[in-house]
């Protein structure tokens, strides 16, 4: 096996859990003893459950960026340190749950332990969760300046920043990547194109975890965005969405990208 080592550079991973640390919010900030229970609405209990499944998915993420990633170090590293912010926010989006007085199926959380398979290459893997990364922050901005319960809206613009963050530095070790492996770049723009070709969101823990069993009688992320997208998204919020990723995507790996047609003449000019 090769090793791909960034040599005496410093790690990126070391600079990212130094911003952290000194930046982070912390779950036991979160104000749960002021939930105005009188400003719940069922829409964001539905809401929430939806963002507890999506975040759950962090263990499964971690399990197969380890797998995956085998010959980097620094990007193992960032992605155990994501994985916290992850596990943060699935919790607190349970606590939030249990101060309103509801519950988490623990037996539909269970059943998304299982690792995720490898993408198509490191690259397209990489690339996956940058598009999950600016789907969630989006959406969850879209829903805290929706929401009108001060807790759940100050969690939502947190969680949402740190999503922000999270695409910056995937794009990160996406453009790393590509930098060792052009070759890659068939892939990513393959990626893209699977995610925003239609017009709903398509996000990648409602298209590798569909189908479970245990999902049948609970909210999936899924539920979370179709209420999203018929309840709180204002005309034009999917277009800024699919907007924003093409942007990264082009940035990214060089080529226009944006329309779906841009998209497709890339895919033909990579594969040469
Ligand atoms: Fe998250
Ligand atoms: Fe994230």
């Amino acid at each position: 096996m090769t090793v791909d080592l960034p040599g005496m550079a410093q790690m990126h991973s070391l600079d990212v859990f130094r911003h952290y640390d000194r930046t982070h919010w912390r779950l036991a900030e979160l104000q749960l003893d002021a939930v105005d229970l009188t400003k719940v609405k069922p829409e964001y209990v539905t809401l929430v459950k939806s963002a507890v499944m999506g975040e759950s998915n962090v263990i499964a993420a971690v399990h197969g960026f380890m797998n995956e990633f085998l010959d980097d170090y620094d990007f193992s590293a960032f992605a155990v340190i994501w994985g916290y912010q992850e596990v943060q926010h699935h919790y607190a989006f349970t606590s939030w749950l249990q101060a309103v007085g509801e519950e988490v199926d623990n037996r539909a959380v269970a059943a998304m332990r299982a690792p995720y398979d490898p993408g198509s290459t490191p690259s397209a893997t990489l690339a996956t969760n940058i598009i999950s990364e600016l789907t969630v922050n989006h959406v969850y901005r879209a829903v805290s300046q929706w929401v009108e319960e001060p807790v759940l809206k100050q969690l939502l613009l947190q969680a949402s920043r740190d999503e922000a963050g999270h695409a910056r530095e995937f794009r990160h070790f996406a453009a790393k990547r590509l930098e060792r492996h052009p070759e890659e770049i068939p892939s990513v723009l393959e990626t893209l194109y699977f995610y925003t070709s239609d017009d709903r969101i398509k996000h990648p823990v409602g298209v590798f975890k569909s189908g479970l069993a245990e999902l049948e009688t609970t909210e999936t992320i899924d539920t979370g965005f179709e209420m999203f997208l018929d309840t709180v998204a204002d005309a034009g919020s999917l277009e800024e969405l699919q907007g924003k990723i093409r942007r990264t995507f082009g940035s990214l790996t060089g080529y226009d990208l944006s329309s779906n047609k841009a998209v497709r003449r890339a895919l033909a000019t990579s594969l040469g």
